[in-house]
């Protein structure tokens, strides 16, 4: 428990804090202050940063359409085999001479390309990563179903995703009998899930290697790409996969052209509503709880407690809030995509824990992970 003198001293503390940014606020605001802090060496370069933050919170939107006409035009993999100069690679596009440059340009301005010494256009630091990758590639492709429904994010927020795009994209999101979901509502976000994986695999795998365990069941495994991982890293891993029964057959046909069907086992159902099968001392949960409201999520950590045996693990892993240095990826993107979508939040650390906590489990501990921006991982252990 808290001193009373240390409490004291903390709230000092955060009303002082709270005095001071509420000073920096009010400075902030006035127009004469903001001209003065411009104007004067010192306060210029701060000046001139927050300027800039803003503006590209304003015009953030436009970037990501740039990026997204890059990735449809297939520039970065034509710029792949070498520079080119603008008239040969706007007719490598198939774009009328103007619009080349005023994309060529823009993308030169975003990082995305770069000018070699004698003029022709290469890629750029930010767009060399995205040759052959196609994770980002179907990410940014599928991102054009969250512009659309944040068109009017103020409707967004007062009326929910009622007719959204994402939300029929994620059937499972809006649908009450998810397990009569069918092969054409499964496809699309599995494939998605299924290139953007490999990422996270890695990760995963890296921070919690699995030496221990004998037996893993992927919960919300989809089309098996976790577990194919897991099998290269830790051959005598037994391997479960639970999913929807039309995710389900997706991760058989996989796990079959994979060779690995005498090692694994593949269960179809709901986990709203079925059991999880037993027999797993590890059960993982990738990018699976953040796609549920709280009392969905604790449910299904509560049917994961019971298909473990003593000093069983469970093992989350996906982007989580207040990640520092990422914030805005877990509160602003995750938040307003899983509200485009119509289910689920992204969650803190601490949040995940009394989740953890309220479902029986114990000993709860964040592995760390080498991108935490891209997953980060919790495990957990049962009585
Ligand atoms: C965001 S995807 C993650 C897939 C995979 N774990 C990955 O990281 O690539 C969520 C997965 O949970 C599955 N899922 C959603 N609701 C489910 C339910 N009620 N029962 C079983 N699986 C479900 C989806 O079919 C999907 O494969």
């Amino acid at each position: 428990m808290q001193s009373t003198s240390s409490v004291v001293a903390e709230s000092v503390t955060r009303n002082g804090f709270d005095w001071f940014r509420a000073r920096c606020n009010a400075l902030l605001a006035s127009e004469r202050f903001r001209r003065w802090a411009a104007a004067f060496p010192l306060t210029r370069p701060i000046a001139q940063r927050r300027a800039r933050q803003l503006f590209d919170l304003c015009a953030g939107f436009v970037y990501s359409q740039i990026l997204y006409a890059c990735v449809r035009l297939n520039l970065f993999e034509t710029l792949a085999e070498g520079p080119l100069s603008a008239v040969a690679l706007s007719q490598r596009l198939d774009l009328p001479m103007d619009a080349s440059l005023r994309l060529f340009n823009a993308a030169v301005s975003l990082r995305l390309l770069a000018l070699t010494r004698d003029g022709r256009f290469c890629l750029g630091a930010l767009g060399a990563p995205m040759v052959g990758n196609d994770a980002i590639k179907v990410m940014i492709e599928h991102h054009a179903m969250l512009y659309a429904d944040l068109r009017d994010p103020v409707a967004l927020l007062r009326e929910g995703p009622r007719d959204s795009a994402l939300g029929a994209y994620w059937a499972y999101a809006r649908s009450s009998g998810d397990a009569d979901l069918q092969a054409a509502q499964v496809a699309d976000y599995s494939v998605l899930m299924s290139a953007s994986q490999p990422l996270v695999a890695e990760e995963i795998l890296a921070a919690y290697p699995l030496r221990q365990h004998r037996c893993l069941l992927d919960v919300g495994g989809g089309e098996a790409k976790f577990l194919s991982a897991v099998a290269v890293r830790a051959p005598h891993l037994r391997l479960m996969l639970f999913d929807l029964p039309a995710v389900a057959e997706r991760a058989r046909h996989r796990l079959a052209a994979l060779g690995l069907s005498a090692r694994s086992e593949v269960h179809g159902g709901s986990f709203h509503v079925d059991a999880l099968p037993a027999g797993a001392d590890i059960i993982s949960l990738v990018r699976v709880i953040h796609d549920h409201d709280d009392a969905a999520a604790l449910a299904l950590l509560r049917s994961v407690k019971r298909a473990l045996p003593r000093n069983g693990v469970v093992l989350i892993a996906e982007p989580m809030s207040a990640t520092r240095g990422a914030e805005p990826i877990g509160d602003a993107y995750f938040g307003f995509y899983l509200w485009a979508m119509g289910s689920g939040q992204p969650r803190t650390p601490a949040q995940l824990r009394t989740l953890l906590e309220a479902a029986g489990f114990e000993q709860t501990r964040l592995i760390a992970t080498r991108m935490p921006l891209q997953t980060r991982v919790m495990i957990a252990t049962t009585k």
